[in-house]
């Protein structure tokens, strides 16, 4: 078959990857695409947000599949147009996406759901935000509850600070529309985990664990990042874990979206606490996690095309999913200054040395210029590996990484440290 993957970062590298190797898939295009991924890929240089770009181009190419990568078209209606207009989409539409792209509802509805969450309130006014802040006392949680790219997150150690970050959010216009209501939460304490589902109607499959680096530096200190690196399986999540997730989390709340009309069909991404009150939620994402998508389809061992055809055409149930016994890791390599400014147009060396000792790299930020690969964003590729343990597959990244010739270039030279230490534990 034909799948057309929309997007061009990282996540995308990885999906395109796995669908080339699937026996289902004779070809994939991508609209935008990357260097990285015109090796897999037919790339097309329309945006992942240009809505009617892709409109155009779905009818030009009649795929049989259409795979959303990231969450700004989902949450425009992409997948909802698409449908309309007859493409089978692994992509939920706009109504259910709206648990990732307003923080506000998506709380709400776990209250009603009963999911386990933190306390929160939903704030537009500065004053009674101050307020709430002052009365529950810091450490406090700031969000802005609109799409902010993985950053709209305070976690506040003083009322100082989590009053500055409500004050930008509503009053300063931090962050734009997406911080004109802001989310004041009670601040959990615990590992955290990324459960990524499989949901086609009324049928949720489980994929394997998997752990994301959020903080920019090592020993996870620093601001917040969109990843900066990741693995799986994570070894806090045992089969108890998974399956209260499974049973407290995932089932509940996409019975509550069915209740309210909204039928998911997609990715539903429970980013999860393990406190010691039992499992809570942190967040909902309703696509790929990026990077934890680079680990998981390097252990994926099923046909990823034919696993996301049924998904999209309601053929889901007693589908099973096949994984390397192994752990996969992801060290994301940025610019060096993200999160905030960067140099751009840096030309990047010795990728198919790193690619040589045994890593796939799959590229984020990334363009071709004068026949050079140079960075383009912030996260800009995801060096992965696969070994027996998590101990051998850090290793085998951060060799491979030696081989990287970018100085403006930076990466924790930590990821996974959690995964061996628990390793090690259990020897
Ligand atoms: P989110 O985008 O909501 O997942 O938040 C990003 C990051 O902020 C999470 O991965 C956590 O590290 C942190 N965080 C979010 N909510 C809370 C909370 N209620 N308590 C403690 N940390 C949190
Ligand atoms: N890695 C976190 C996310 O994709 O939201």
């Amino acid at each position: 078959m034909k799948v057309l993957v929309v997007g061009g970062g990282g996540r995308e590298h990885a999906l395109c990857w796995k669908l080339k190797r699937s026996d289902s898939v004779g070809e994939v295009i991508c609209a935008p695409g990357n260097p990285g991924i015109s090796r897999e890929a037919r790339c097309v240089n329309i945006a992942a947000d240009d809505i009617v770009g892709l409109m155009a181009l779905a009818t030009t190419e009649k795929p049989d599949l259409v795979v959303v990568g990231p969450e700004v078209p989902l949450v425009a209606g992409l997948g909802n147009q698409l449908r309309e207009a007859g493409f089978a989409v692994f992509g939920p539409d706009k109504a259910a996406a709206n648990l990732e792209g307003s923080k506000s509802f998506s709380k709400r509805l776990m209250h009603e759901a009963g999911v386990p969450t933190a306390r929160f309130e939903v704030h537009v006014d500065v004053e009674e935000a101050v307020e709430t802040i002052r009365s529950w006392g810091a450490p406090i949680v700031i969000k802005a509850s609109g799409l902010a790219a993985g950053k709209g997150v305070i976690v506040a150690q003083t009322e100082k600070e989590a009053i500055a970050a409500a004050r930008d959010m509503l009053a300063g216009n931090a962050f734009g529309e997406a911080g004109s209501q802001v989310i004041i939460e009670e601040c959990l304490v615990g590992e955290e985990a990324s459960c990524l589902f499989i949901v086609s109607g009324d049928t949720i499959l489980p994929l394997a664990s998997s752990q994301d680096h959020k903080a920019l530096l090592d020993g996870d200190k620093g601001p917040n990042t969109g990843g900066m690196g990741a693995y799986s399986p994570a070894p806090c999540v045992t089969d108890a874990v998974a399956d209260e997730v499974l049973e407290t989390i995932a089932k509940p709340i996409i019975a509550a979206l069915k209740k309210k009309g909204a039928e998911f069909i997609g990715i539903l991404y429970a980013g999860v606490m393990l406190t010691k009150d039992g499992v809570k939620t942190l967040e909902f994402n309703v696509r790929f996690g990026d990077p934890e998508c680079q680990p998981l389809m390097s252990r994926l061992k099923s046909d990823l095309g034919e696993v996301l055809l049924a998904a999209a055409e309601k053929r889901l149930d007693g589908v099973e999913l096949e994984w390397d016994a192994g752990t996969a890791l992801c060290v994301v390599v940025s610019s060096e200054g993200y999160p905030a400014d960067f140099k751009k147009g840096q030309p990047i060396g010795g990728l198919d040395a790193v690619e040589a000792s045994g890593a796939t790299v799959f590229h984020a930020g990334t363009a071709e210029k004068d026949g050079a690969i140079v960075n383009t964003g912030g996260r800009v590729l995801g060096v992965t590996a696969v070994a027996v343990s998590a101990k051998e597959a850090q290793r085998k990244v951060y060799t491979a990484l030696e081989s990287l010739d970018w100085p403006g270039g930076f990466y924790r030279r930590d990821i996974g440290y959690r995964a061996v230490a628990q390793e090690e534990q259990a020897d």
